[in-house]
Parts: structure tokens; C-alpha cells; sequence
């Protein structure tokens, strides 16, 4: 048992560092970055698809009110932020989450992150691939040229897409009426090729670019490392050129409700919002690179932070107050709303420069997993070959081509929002356990120390503070859904749920008896049921609900179905509870308990699904691990050596 928690120690990483194979000597790395370098290149990691893309979900969903959790996204990762440089800081390597884990928690846990951040890399590219595809596809539309949509979109969005676009029809809405990503999905499941019945649906242009970026990282290209500070600066001028222009477009009323759905609206971007900050951890990776790590890490990775949340909050705004929130949920919102205006010239700059610019983040997460494969694969957890080196270009080949695939795969059939929550719970992941880390270590007596070191603040005061504070919250201004919550009161579904369960009858039946009982406000909805539903405050909604003579189990959730849906929120409460514990009785550093506690929560907020596809994940590298890294484990041949 002991084994599964063998720990690395930092002197061996460090000589690791300086000669990582057996057998080849090489030079350490020339330590060249300084903190406006570390900055640049946070920046080329961070900003891609998630300001350009996912930000518009977000946006719909929450309304302006969105810059709240841009807000809190960004305390969040700034907490972390500190774990990391605490981190790269005892251990000055390049090995970032996966090489911070093996010295805290030893081997099992280090696969287990290593395993988690292939979610980062690999899937995060996956969903800035489909990003980059409604891009390029917005592009070529504004040049004249329209791809079908068939090929600019995933099977199963538009096998999805169709059928609710047939039921919403059904149930009163015009073609026009449906939201632009149903339509979309519509035309593509319509005109696709057939064959033998199968509808040939694929996102080929985020295919291609995929190969395309495989094809450069496998020759090497490491001077892209060197081009991002010009990638930066390509992807700065256009958020700014979005501000500035959107600012005079900008049109009060549209910020009027400014939190339309709720504080449960907003919460339903915290995955979208998270992937916009993923990224600033890749500075880590560099500490072997820089002049001074120790000062310019935390520095590079706070500065970097602070200028994105600027720009993010400031662009929220502009593309809310542009136009009304709920046309925002597309795949290219910074080019969409220009067009929307008639600012097609600008919409065409927009998706150009966007083309170019979220091709550095691409690189980035091209070149990072396939070097965390092979320093997982020099540890004896992966086989000999993800570690080759090419002879020739000098870079992983092998498991730089494995990494094509495995970014490339999710594009046949997984659509962008499912891959963002898979990619952002992962990391959170990662981030939670490498701020458990740093607490892991400061309580270690034994632990080496580096010159970095979080600021102390005791969390044993702090923390029972703010948990009364919450608890105080939840049972005053809150207590209605807090004790829905602990009762498990049954909940009814959303508009969209309850109307896409519905078969033909009874949404027949459910449109009269609206019709019959609110004539009025159904009419002036252009008899739109959804959005009449929608519309109501979600008192009346319940109310107006009870009402309507439909099967009571499409109107509400309830028992364990629902239970479940609680499930990450319970976990999120008995961490917490354990945390206070362990704060009060050892005086634990208040930062990382905050970070560890806001990732967690993050996660809580991400819906069970997306824990039971990552949970999936974690056990097929567990059965990995035990099948095969556990037998050939280097450290473990080390301890066992005569
Ligand atoms: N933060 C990176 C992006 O938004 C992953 O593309």
C-alpha cells in the first residue's frame, strides 16, 4: 500500500531535470524569461476559445450578470495561482501539476493528476479546435463563401439539434423563432449526405487544423514558443478593437435585467467562464526557463490573470450591452454581434484575426501533453515510446501523434459545450489537488521549502468566519431553496426540458390549457410556449405548473433523480467540513484552503453528469495504472533495487 504513495524527492527531480535520460547528458535549459515574457506568455495560453467563444453561452445564460463569476473565476485562479508558483518554487521544473503531485502525494496520486490533465490539454484543444471551425466558417461566410453546414458541425449536435428543432415547431414556435444554434443544427442534420441511412455530419475544418497543428509540433517548430509575444499581440488588438468599437454600440437597456436568470443563471456559465482563465498554469511550466523563477512566477501568473479578467469583464459587458443577451448562445459571439449590427467588415476582421490567434493556443496544448506523456513515461508510468525522442526534429513523435488522435476524436461527435465542461472539471481537478498540495507540504516539517511562499494568513480564524457567514446567508435571504435543498423537495424542470419530454398529445394539451388560462401574456409571447414559460419568475412558474394537467413525473424531478443532481454539492459541504477541521486544529495557510475550497466548488456547480464522464475517465486510468504503470514504475524499480 505504502508504494501507491511512494514520494519522488525534490533532489532526485532536480538531477532528473539536469540529466533527464540515462544514458544522453544534456544541457540545462537557458534561463531567459523575464516577468513581462512569463506575461506574454500566459496571455498566448489563456485567451482563445473562451473569449471568443464560450463566453457567448455564458453570457446568454447569465445575462451581464456574468462578470460576477468572471470575477470570482479569477480569485479563484489566483489562489491557485499561488500553489503554483509555491510549487514551482521548491521544484523548479518543468513538470508542472504532474511533477508538483509525485513530491506531495507520491506516485498514485501524480498519475491520477497526469491522467486528469490530459482533460486540460488534449480535450481543452479539442474544444478550441471547434471554436477555431465556427470561426473559420464565419470567415469564409463573410468572404462570400458558405460551407455547408454539414461539415462545420458534430453528429450528435445535429442529430440533437433536429429533433428539438421539430418538437419546439410542434409545440408553436416558427422556424424563424428557434434560437440560431437549433437552426443551425437543423440545415446541417437536413443536408447532410446520406449513407445507408447514416447522416454524414462532421466537423472538418476543426479536423484539419487539428492535423495541421500535429503536423508543426511533430517537426518541432519551438520557435513558436518565441512567436507567442506576436500572437499576443494580434489577439490583444482585437478584444481591444471589439471594446472600443462595440462601447459606442452599446445600448443601455440590454443590461436591463442585468441578472435575467438568477444567481442559477450565472452559475450555469462557471464551466464556460472557468475554460476562459485555463491556461495561466502553463507559466509553471517554464520555471526551468526563467531568470529569476522564484519572483517572476507568481508575478508572470498574477499579472496575467489581473489583464484577462480586465479585458474578459470589459468585453461581457460591451457584448451584452451590444445586443440582448439571449441571442448570444453561438459559437463565434465577438464577429456575431458585428454582423448582427450590419458591421460585416468588422465581423470579417474579427474572424480573421480570431483564426490566427487561437491558433497559438492550439500550439500551446499541442506541445504541452505530449511532454507530459513522456515525463510520465521516463517515470515508467506510460511505455517506452511515449517518451522517443524523434531523430531527427527532436521532439516526442510518438506520443505527439497520439496526441493528434486523441484531440481529434471528441470532434466527430462531441459538441463544444460538453467538451468545455469535461476539460474545465478536469483542471479543476488538477487545481484542487495541487492547492491540497501546498498545504500537504507546509504542514510537512520534513518538506523542503522554496524561496516563495504564500503569504500566510491562519485560516483558523478566517474560515469559521466566513462558514457562519454563509451558513447565516443561506438561512435567511436563502432559506427557501436551502431547505428545498436539504429536504429534496421535488423541482420542476425547465421550460425546455419539460417541453422536449412532452409527446404530441400532451404538448397539445399543455399549449390549450396555457392558451386557456393566460391568454394575454401567451399571445403577446407570439404564442411561444417556451418562451412564455420562460418568462414567468420562477415562483409563478412552479405555481402555474401545478396546474397544467401533464404527467407529474415531465413537470418535476424528485427522489433519487433528483438527489443526484445534489451530489456534487454534498461533496462540496463534507470537504468544506473537513477543511475547517484541519484549519482550526493546524493553523493551515488560508490561500491554498481557498483555492482548494472555491476549484471544489466550481466543480459542485458542474452538474453530475459531468462528474459521473469524468469519474469514468479517472477509473479507466486507475485500471491503466494498476494494469500497467504500477509494474513498471521507475521509482518503484529504484526502492526495490539491492
Ligand atoms: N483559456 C484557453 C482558451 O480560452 C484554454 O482557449
Amino acid at each position: 500500500m505504502g508504494e501507491l504513495f511512494r514520494r519522488k524527492t525534490i533532489a532526485s527531480i532536480l538531477r532528473e531535470a539536469d540529466r533527464p535520460h540515462d544514458d544522453a547528458e544534456r544541457p540545462a535549459l537557458r534561463r531567459t524569461l523575464g516577468v513581462r515574457d512569463l506575461i506574454a506568455f500566459g496571455i498566448a495560453a489563456i485567451v482563445g476559445a473562451g473569449i471568443f467563444s464560450t463566453i457567448g453561452k455564458a453570457s446568454a445564460d447569465g445575462g451581464p450578470a456574468v462578470i460576477y463569476l468572471f470575477l470570482f473565476t479569477a480569485v479563484a485562479c489566483a489562489f491557485t495561482a499561488f500553489a503554483y508558483a509555491e510549487f514551482a518554487s521548491i521544484v523548479p521544473v518543468s513538470g508542472s501539476a504532474y511533477t508538483y503531485s509525485y513530491v506531495a502525494f507520491g506516485e498514485l496520486i501524480a498519475w491520477i493528476i497526469g491522467w486528469s490533465l490530459i482533460m486540460e490539454y488534449a480535450i481543452g484543444n479539442t474544444m478550441v479546435a471547434i471554436s477555431w471551425s465556427d470561426y473559420l466558417t464565419s470567415l469564409l461566410s463573410s468572404g462570400g463563401i458558405e460551407l455547408p453546414p454539414w461539415m462545420t458541425m458534430d453528429y450528435l449536435s445535429a442529430r440533437n439539434g433536429f429533433q428539438d428543432a421539430a418538437i419546439l415547431m410542434e409545440s408553436g414556435k416558427s422556424f424563424n423563432q428557434l434560437d440560431y444554434s437549433i437552426k443551425a443544427a437543423y440545415h446541417a442534420w437536413e443536408g447532410a449526405p446520406s449513407i445507408g441511412g447514416f447522416h454524414v455530419v462532421a466537423d472538418l475544418p476543426a479536423l484539419l487544423i487539428i492535423w495541421i497543428i500535429t503536423w508543426l509540433v511533430y517537426r518541432g517548430i519551438r520557435e513558436s514558443r518565441n512567436a507567442s509575444n506576436t500572437m499576443v499581440v494580434v489577439k490583444l488588438a482585437i478584444i481591444l478593437l471589439v471594446i472600443a468599437v462595440g462601447v459606442f454600440y452599446i445600448d443601455t437597456d440590454n443590461w436591463d435585467p442585468f441578472m435575467p436568470n438568477g444567481l442559477s443563471g450565472v452559475l450555469r456559465g462557471v464551466s464556460a467562464v472557468f475554460f476562459a482563465y485555463i491556461g495561466f498554469d502553463a507559466i509553471s511550466t517554464t520555471a526551468e526557463e526563467c531568470k529569476n523563477p522564484q519572483r517572476d512566477l507568481p508575478r508572470g501568473m498574477m499579472w496575467a490573470i489581473v489583464l484577462c479578467t480586465l479585458l474578459y469583464i470589459a468585453i461581457a459587458l460591451v457584448l451584452t450591452g451590444m445586443v440582448h443577451y439571449d441571442l448570444l448562445a453561438v459559437g463565434d459571439p465577438l464577429a456575431f454581434v458585428f454582423e448582427q449590427l450590419d458591421l460585416k467588415w468588422l465581423s470579417g476582421i474579427i474572424a480573421a484575426s480570431a483564426v490566427v490567434a487561437m491558433a497559438s493556443v492550439l500550439l500551446v496544448f499541442q506541445m504541452g501533453q505530449p511532454r507530459i506523456w513522456m515525463s510520465m513515461s521516463r517515470d515508467g508510468l506510460l511505455p517506452k515510446a511515449f517518451s522517443r525522442i524523434h531523430p531527427r526534429f527532436k521532439t516526442p513523435s510518438f506520443a505527439t501523434i497520439v496526441t493528434g488522435f486523441v484531440v481529434a476524436t471528441p470532434v466527430l461527435f462531441m459538441n463544444m459545450y460538453v467538451v468545455a465542461d469535461l476539460c474545465s472539471i478536469g483542471t479543476l481537478f488538477a487545481f484542487t489537488l495541487v492547492c491540497a498540495g501546498v498545504l500537504r507540504i507546509q504542514s510537512d516539517p520534513d518538506a523542503p521549502k522554496g524561496k516563495f511562499k504564500t503569504p500566510y494568513i491562519n485560516a483558523r480564524y478566517v474560515l469559521p468566519l466566513l462558514a457562519v457567514a454563509l451558513l447565516a446567508w443561506a438561512f435567511t435571504s436563502n432559506r427557501e431553496n436551502t431547505l428545498a435543498f436539504l429536504k429534496n423537495s421535488p423541482q420542476a424542470y425547465a421550460p425546455h426540458t419539460i417541453i422536449t419530454s412532452l409527446n404530441n398529445t400532451e404538448l397539445a394539451q399543455l399549449k390549450n390549457n396555457v392558451a386557456a388560462a393566460d391568454s394575454l401574456a401567451f399571445a403577446a409571447s407570439g404564442n411561444d410556449l417556451e418562451r412564455y414559460l420562460t418568462s414567468l419568475p420562477s415562483k409563478e412558474y412552479e405555481k402555474r405548473l401545478a396546474g397544467f394537467d401533464i404527467p407529474a413525473a415531465k413537470k418535476y424531478e424528485s427522489g433519487w433523480k433528483l438527489f443526484r443532481h445534489k451530489i456534487p454539492a454534498w461533496v462540496f459541504f463534507l470537504v468544506s467540513l473537513g477543511a475547517l477541521y484541519y484549519s482550526v486544529r493546524k493553523n493551515l495557510s488560508l490561500i491554498p484552503v481557498l483555492g482548494m475550497l472555491c476549484c471544489l466548488y466550481m466543480m459542485s456547480e458542474m452538474g453530475v453528469s459531468n462528474w459521473l464522464g469524468f469519474g469514468i475517465w479517472l477509473l479507466v486510468g486507475l485500471v491503466i495504472y494498476f494494469s500497467y504503470g504500477i509494474r513498471k514504475s521507475r521509482l518503484r524499480a529504484q526502492a526495490t533495487q539491492p
